[in-house]
């Protein structure tokens, strides 16, 4: 069975799972793309500041897989978010994964020192010129989305943020909802943690599966894309079995109740 896509925007489509590649670099991170290609993932989430690009694209060359049957999300850097910037980091992301186009270019946060509509217009040459196929943000809020959304520039396809049962942003869900703005979620298993909710945890085992597939398939049912980073090929391949878990009604609003507005990622530059 293949892996669910979604339609964005642009057009394009992006598929519902993708495999995570924060804190992988190197060998290990060329064995895990490689090992989450063979096992079925279509869909690869790096950023210029993991520093993996190269990884990443040898372990696309390893498995074997058809480039253009792989999804590739990679994203700009906040420190580099003028117009000529981005141009710049773009073509070095496109020499590092040895490509000729990135499937979705994302501004991994927002930084309100650098005006939005100056990236916008980058992101829009860029995909005018086909390096990219789609747009997106990251980290993003409401306030920082409807800024962006105001100067219509180019459709902002998604919207990458921490998501996962401990962190149940209901409010963005509903607004990118509206917006058509398709939802990724980061950490989708609180980096472990939703195994530690008695909830989660009781539910999991009676459907005979884990935490973190519960967690993904929970995901996945609301239509958010969910990018599990793993690095043991139990890891990859349990997780990539999530989607083919269906939830009940009752099931799908236990998980609702599990929210704990449990944050993980928050760096000293976030503006949430
Ligand atoms: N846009 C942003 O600002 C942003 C921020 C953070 C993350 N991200 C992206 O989102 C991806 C995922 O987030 P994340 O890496 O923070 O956290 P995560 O995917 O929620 O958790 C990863 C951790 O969970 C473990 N794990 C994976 N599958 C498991 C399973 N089935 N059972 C038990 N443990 C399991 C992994 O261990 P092993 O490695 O040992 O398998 C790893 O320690 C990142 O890799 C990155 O691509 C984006």
């Amino acid at each position: 069975m293949s892996v669910k896509k979604l339609v964005l925007k642009s057009g394009y489509q992006i598929p519902l799972l993708g495999f995570g590649t924060y804190r992988l670099t190197g060998k290990e991170c060329t064995r895990a793309v490689s090992e989450a290609l063979n096992t079925g993932y279509v869909h690869i989430d790096t950023a210029v500041a993991y520093d993996n690009e190269e990884a990443v694209a040898h372990g696309i060359d390893d498995s074997g897989v058809n480039r253009s049957n792989i999804f590739i999300t990679t994203k700009i850097s906040r420190v580099g978010l003028q117009y000529g910037k981005v141009i710049e980091q773009c073509k070095s992301s496109l020499e590092k994964l040895q490509t000729d186009y990135i499937d979705l270019l994302l501004i991994h946060w927002p930084n309100s020192s650098i005006p939005i509509g100056e990236t916008l217009d980058a992101l829009h040459d860029l995909t005018e010129q086909k390096m990219i196929r789609s747009a997106g943000v990251s980290n993003f809020t409401i306030k920082h989305l409807k800024e962006a959304l105001a100067l219509n520039k180019l459709p902002i396809c998604n919207n990458q943020v921490e998501y996962h049962p401990l962190l149940n942003q209901r409010e963005l869900y509903e607004y990118c909802g509206q917006q058509k703005i398709v939802l990724t979620a980061y950490s989708p298993i609180a980096r472990g943690k939703v195994s530690h909710h008695q909830v989660i945890q009781n539910l999991a085992e009676r459907k005979d599966i884990s935490a973190q597939q519960l967690s993904l398939a929970w995901l996945m049912q609301k239509q958010i894309v969910s990018i599990p980073k793993a690095s043991t090929p139990e890891h990859i391949n349990e997780n990539y079995q999530s989607q083919f878990i269906d939830l009940t009604p009752e099931e799908m609003s236990l998980m609702e109740e599990c929210n704990r507005d449990e944050r993980l990622v928050n760096p000293p530059w976030a503006e949430f």
